[in-house]
């Protein structure tokens, strides 16, 4: 009997799943949307039953059109959204409140409150490896303490769970047997010691967060339990891996090494760079360090980069500013203005600095909002979208300088994933800003492949020697800029930004 892995990748917008066969093909695939909920400006929560039934919706879907049998079925694994999180009732796996998602911004205050203390705050970046901000989820479970009643009930009654959904989902998928998370997960709760890797006593304690609410910490490869057939789709089979989906995209790409990095270009960019077993010293720099998978005892971290505006600045230029009709019209103009680069015409003079929703790595303002400067008579609908698009690259080039200087070593290429790496013009504006190729994989869901990668090998399946020789590259951007207008194009930047931030307070 042929076998399978199956891979879940439930993210932001959507649950994507994967069967996966032998030779590291997807046989199937499946993606279920699910509610986004904003009950007032700058508040993101998500409904957890509902993406509990999209997930077993993408299953039953995935073996349906790969006609296999749920006995096929090898072995499980899941990424997850990272940071959002849920109280829950420990008893019957009823959410006390609808699932707080990581964009949101609810929880400013308390974060304030506890930045307030400079020394605290230091503290708390040098055991977690994060800054204090609202996108992690302890301010989102402190709010949560503090504003909702039935939680509050559920405290007292000592039965509250709270985590984030990998533990919820697993929860399910287990009928109820195993309340678990993985290193990586917790590692972007802010309560979590990164270089022990345990749940970090002084901060529960400090926060008022009982350790017995929060799952097991396991690494991110191995045990996480049995899927219940009656729950799960008739499946019966391990959960061998899970982990946050900007990791499992890492892994995707395999940036397995010190010094490989990659960019998700979604709704915003992730930027990640492998710096191996050990979180380098990155006091100052604005760059959070994340630990991106465990496997046995040994933790492998990354520099982690937030760019909060891409895909959704993309998408305001269409539906509030009407710069193009829909996004294909963007895409016929790139694809122009990539073949105009080619023949050496400069980039615009108009630039545009995506800070819709704040400005996050390495400057942490959720005070800045975006300008356009250098308007005149002659700037039209492309001329500006055009700006929006190198804004976005400019912003991913502050990250990786960043980095770079950080470790003190220039990246060779940047594998990158996610929708906006269709844009020619953005690709080839990306390689001419970091002066190194950029690299769009043959495969399009890296995250979930980087999962069903992981759960091969710890089925022993293929090794990442394996691997490495298989993926193949789709699309490379080698870099093609003069080095001076390179220099002139970052030095401009770099005084907007500035300017920018000296307004914003
Ligand atoms: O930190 C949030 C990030 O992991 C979410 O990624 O792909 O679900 O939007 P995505």
């Amino acid at each position: 009997m042929e076998k399978y892995l199956l891979s879940i990748d439930q993210g932001t917008t959507g649950t994507k799943v994967l069967l996966v066969n032998r030779h590291g093909r997807a046989v199937a695939e499946s993606y279920q949307k699910h509610t986004q909920y904003y009950p007032q400006s700058g508040w993101v929560e998500h409904n957890p039953e509902e993406i509990w039934e999209k997930v077993l919706m993408g299953v039953a879907d995935v073996l349906l059109k790969g006609r296999i049998e749920p006995e096929q079925v090898e072995a499980v694994g899941l990424a997850n959204q990272g940071e959002t999180v849920l109280f829950w009732n420990s008893l019957s796996g009823e959410p006390l409140y609808p699932a707080v998602v990581w964009s949101c911004r609810r929880s400013d205050q308390i974060a304030e409150r506890w930045r307030a203390d400079g020394a605290w705050a230091q503290k708390v970046a040098e055991k977690t490896g994060l800054l204090i901000d609202p996108y992690f989820s302890a301010t989102k479970v402190r709010w949560m303490m503090e504003e909702v009643p039935l939680v509050q009930e559920r405290i007292r009654q000592r039965q509250a769970y709270c985590s984030t959904l990998d533990s919820w989902l697993i929860w399910q998928m287990t009928g109820g047997a195993a309340y678990v998370t993985d290193a990586s997960t917790a590692a972007r709760t802010l309560l979590f010691a990164h270089r022990q890797g345990n749940w970090d006593e002084e901060i529960l304690r400090y926060l008022e967060i009982e350790k017995d609410w929060l799952p097991q910490v396991r690494p991110t490869v191995g045990s996480f339990g049995r899927t219940n057939p009656d729950q799960f789709c008739g499946i019966q089979a391990p959960i061998l891996v899970s982990q946050v989906d900007q990791p499992a995209a890492l892994y995707g790409h395999l940036c397995i090494e010190p010094g490989m990095s990659k960019c998700t270009y979604g709704t915003g960019c992730f930027a990640y760079m492998n710096v191996g077993n050990e979180p380098p010293a990155t006091k100052e720099s604005g760059l959070l360090t994340t630990l991106v998978w465990k496997r046995g005892a040994q933790h492998t971290y990354a520099l982690d980069g937030a760019i909060y505006a891409a895909g959704s600045a993309v998408e305001w230029g269409v539906e509030q500013l009407g710069l193009y009709r829909d996004i294909d019209e963007l895409q016929r103009w790139s694809e122009q203005w990539y073949e105009d680069l080619h023949k050496g015409e400069a980039p615009t003079n108009l630039l545009f600095i995506p800070a819709l929703n704040g400005i996050g790595t390495p400057y942490w303002n959720s005070e800045a909002r975006g300008v356009f400067l250098g308007l005149s008579q002659h700037t039209d609908r492309p001329l500006m979208a055009k700006a929006m698009l190198e804004g976005i690259a400019h912003r991913v080039a502050d990250v990786f300088v960043t980095m770079e200087q950080a470790v003190g070593q220039k990246i060779s290429v940047l594998r990158v994933d996610g929708g906006l790496t269709k844009n020619p013009y953005l690709m080839q504006f990306q390689a001419d800003l970091l002066g190194v190729p950029v690299e769009v994989p043959q495969i399009n869901e890296t995250t979930a492949m980087g999962i069903a990668f992981l759960l091969g090998e710890e089925c022993g399946w293929w090794s990442a020697k394996d691997l490495e020789a298989q993926l193949k590259v789709g699309r490379r951007y080698e870099p093609t800029l003069d080095e001076a207008v390179r220099k002139r194009l970052r030095a401009r930047w770099n005084k907007a930004v500035h300017l920018l931030l000296q307004m914003s307070g």
